[in-house]
């Protein structure tokens, strides 16, 4: 079998060690004699892991004493409804930058005046809108940091007069992020983080509690925080995993090296999507992703979009059909895919060119 280059949207590629070391735990969980999948979660062995795990979020993304950071289960998803019913007491903006931004505010409709500050939809989210000016009597403002299937990305962490809340999917732990200007930073583990089946959340403590209604024990952020996400059995095998995955990102050099490595592969691949006369790009190049990279054939070229899926998957390329609603093509180049996968897909690209001419 010829080597596969995996650029799925997630869940997607992650480290090999991480893989490696799962492997080995499904057969003996730190030497226990237990497998992995066996093991009570209420064991000094167990805590140690989720101790471990705990401490690599706050020392790869420096984060603040205030805050706790929490695995949950339900993916973004469900946090798209919990960080409303945590947060919305009378009014909440949300920044409406595509499907996952509008599944997240649709959500939280249902709990007080939400809506959409600005929205990209004109052009199918193709930018990150600007220019808007968010109010001060908001309970907070919701951003979408990256567009996963449009391949957008707000690069810097925002000035924001409110709570300033994040679904940081799909660009979590790709670049340095200043946690102290969000008041809570969430999202599914399965691109960056981990496998799926467990979700994030950063939370600062001192913005809960300030909702009158009445909060579920699951809903409440609180809860999990004071359990240390064990109030209930937490999704045992993924912590494991996105723990493997957190030490392989702290031995390349942490959040900072990795993004210099991110930046370069998109930059690769940005480069041949421009230089390459069968493609285009479809995101604004100011706010083009470093973890999604979407393109689709060059006018008067489209009748080709087939054969270059064909042509790619047999030369080991998974995973590269855009999604639905933009179709073309997506690489995601999440923190595990290497230049070398990227590469791998640039001579592809540059060999379907020369067919082509
Ligand atoms: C940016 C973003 N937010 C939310 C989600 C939904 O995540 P989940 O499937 O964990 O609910 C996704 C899934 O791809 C995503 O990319």
């Amino acid at each position: 079998m010829n080597k596969k280059h995996v650029f799925n949207a997630g869940p997607c590629i992650l480290p090999q060690a991480a893989l490696d070391a799962s492997i080995e735990a499904i057969k003996d969980f730190k030497g226990t004699g237990v497998s992995l999948l066996c093991i009570s979660h209420r064991t000094k062995e167990w805590d140690a892991t989720m101790d471990e795990c705990r401490a690599l979020w706050k020392e790869l993304l420096h984060i603040p004493d205030d805050y706790e950071v929490i695995f949950l289960g339900g993916g973004a998803s469900l946090e798209f409804l919990c960080v409303a019913m945590n947060f919305l007491e009378k009014k909440a903006a949300y920044l409406d930058t595509g499907v996952w931004a509008s599944k997240a505010l649709k959500e939280a409709k249902a709990f007080g005046e939400a809506y959409a500050i600005a929205s990209s939809k004109d052009k199918n989210y193709t930018y990150i809108p600007k220019g808007y000016e968010i109010p001060t009597d908001l309970d907070y403002f919701h951003i979408t940091t990256n567009n996963t299937i449009y391949g957008t990305e707000i690069k810097t962490d925002i000035d924001c007069p409110v709570p300033l809340i994040a679904d940081m999917s799909s660009d979590i732990l790709s670049r340095p992020v200043d946690v102290s200007k969000y008041a809570m930073i969430y999202g599914g583990a399965q691109k960056n983080a981990g496998p799926a089946g467990v979700a994030f959340a950063i939370i600062r403590k001192d913005a809960l509690g300030k909702v009158t209604r009445h909060l579920p024990t699951m809903i409440d952020y609180r809860t999990h925080i004071d359990k240390l996400s064990m109030f209930n059995t937490p999704p045992v095998f993924p912590i494991f995993v996105m723990n493997e995955t957190l030490k392989w990102l702290k031995g390349i050099g942490g959040v900072e090296a990795m993004h210099k490595i991110n930046l370069r592969k998109a930059q690769t691949l940005y480069d041949e999507i421009d230089r390459n006369s069968l493609f285009v790009g479809t995101a604004v190049p100011e706010d083009r992703s470093i973890m999604n990279i979407c393109f689709v054939m060059a006018p008067g070229r489209e009748d080709l979009q087939d054969e270059f899926l064909a042509f790619s998957k047999e030369r080991g390329m998974v995973g590269l059909k855009g999604h639905r609603s933009v179709g073309g093509f997506r690489a995601s180049v999440y923190n595990a895919c290497t230049q070398e996968d990227v590469d791998a897909l640039v001579a592809c690209m540059q060999e379907f060119e020369k067919l082509h001419k």
